[in-house]
């Protein structure tokens, strides 16, 4: 089966004039389409607005891009922080989902204004004494914990994550935070990751806003917003079903209706903060082919590695491959796809069906616009890719340079060693 690109071949000879591969290219186009879609499945709700989340696509241009739509951003990090100010993104735009987080970014995120979400009962304290107040508006991690199911279908396991508040802590910390002094408060919890289906959102809506309202009930806190965080999916295999976000954001309202609205608490601003859902279909990664090995197996070697895309050699993940101008030939070969690192899980595919893979053609590596290059390392020296955006006009802009090797050897650059190096 088939699954279509969002640059064309005709486009793409063009690019790699300018950029040579391996690079991540982003639509311009088709995150516009999705973000407006986006905010408009959510027009229901007022308060509504989604928070980005930085991990998933740390460039400022992209960032800029959702800006342009209110979207603010969802930070879990010093540099994400950084970031999120440096695109002018600040006060309560930003988001500061973290865990196990050091004093600095809280520090930083009080700096700019951010609204905190604490991981665990215990950061109540720590923060006071590292930022000397608790801030007015404070939100906390829900982690119900168990099996997070949807009919039988066991989406993920709460219990066995890190992140979060038990059902008991949370009623105590909102009860500390508001003695301390926070008046407006929120929820957030993250209990299933890229979930393809529209019940994902409703269902965890509904355990969220049960809880919101007993927590208001029994503590006495002003909830003022409801972050359903990220996990909404995308389909990474051809022939599965995308999620429909105008039955995801209704699914939400109905729930929002039914439980908060007769609690008198209609007036809950619904917060997301997504990633995959927001980037992941419009990047894809550019590389070439420049070596096949005809041993066991058959294998095509190819100029990216894990370096550019971790997520098949950390998870198993299925990326879905084109090769360019191929599209309508039989998938008759079967091949491992691999990259260059002294690993063997460094392949993009394993006994992957395609047409007949020639050197010097253009493998498309499709939806790797989320947690793709942010997840890029430097393992056996490789650099990490540039980044080119597909503008709309179907011109390529530069967004990020690829590094170098003065880039990888920066850091040595107080000692005699980095000093010769970097010189070369
Ligand atoms: C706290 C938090 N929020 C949001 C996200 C974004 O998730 P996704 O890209 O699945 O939407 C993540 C992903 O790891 C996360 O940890």
């Amino acid at each position: 089966m088939n699954k279509e690109t969002f640059v064309t071949k005709a486009q793409l000879d063009e690019i790699v004039k300018e950029f040579p591969t391996p690079f991540h290219l982003y639509d311009e186009k088709g995150i516009r389409e999705n973000v407006k879609a986006l905010k408009e499945a959510f027009s229901w709700n007022p308060g509504y607005k989604e928070y980005f989340a930085v991990k998933a696509t740390p460039n400022p241009f992209l960032i800029d891009i959702l800006k342009e739509y209110g979207c603010g951003c969802d930070c879990s990090s010093y540099t994400e922080l950084m970031l999120s100010d440096a695109v002018g993104i600040r006060g309560e735009d930003i988001m500061f989902s973290s865990n196990d987080t050091p004093a600095e970014e809280f520090i930083l995120a009080d700096k700019l204004g951010a609204i905190i979400n604490l991981d665990d009962i215990t950061h109540i304290d720590f923060l006071e004494q590292t930022i000397g107040h608790i801030p007015e508006v404070i939100s906390c991690r829900y982690n119900p914990g168990g099996l997070f199911k949807i009919s039988n279908d066991i989406m993920d396991n709460p219990g066995d994550s890190k992140y979060g508040m038990t059902t008991p802590q949370m009623y105590e910390a909102f009860k500390i935070l508001k003695e301390k002094g926070a008046k407006e408060f929120g929820i957030h919890a993250f209990l299933a990751s890229n979930t393809v289906t529209n019940e994902y959102y409703p269902m965890l809506a509904k355990v969220l806003f049960e809880q919101a309202v007993s927590l208001q009930k029994e503590t006495g806190v002003h909830i003022s917003f409801i972050n359903l965080s990220g996990g909404i999916g995308i389909p990474y295999r051809p022939g599965q079903e995308p999620n429909d976000i105008r039955i995801i954001g209704d699914g939400v309202r109905r729930v929002y209706e039914e439980v908060l609205v007769p609690a008198g608490m209609g007036d809950v601003a619904i917060y997301t903060e997504l990633g995959r859902y927001m980037m992941g279909p419009y990047g894809c990664l550019v590389t070439k082919a420049i070596h096949e090995k005809h041993t066991h197996k058959e294998y095509i070697g190819v100029d990216a590695c894990a370096v550019n895309l971790m997520r098949p050699a950390m998870y198993g993940a299925y990326h879905h491959i084109t090769v360019m101008g191929k599209e309508d030939w039989p998938c008759d070969h079967k091949y491992d796809v691999s990259g260059s690192l002294c690993e063997n899980n460094d392949k993009f595919a394993i006994d992957r069906m395609l047409p007949e893979v020639e050197m010097g053609d253009y493998l498309v590596i499709h939806d790797t616009g989320a947690h793709g290059f942010s997840m890029g390392y430097n393992y056996n020296g490789k650099l990490k890719s540039a980044e080119v955006l597909l503008k709309e006009d179907g011109s390529a802009q530069l967004i990020r340079r690829a590094e170098t090797p003065a880039d990888y050897f920066a850091t040595f650059d107080c000692f005699d060693i980095g000093k010769k190096l970097l010189e070369k």
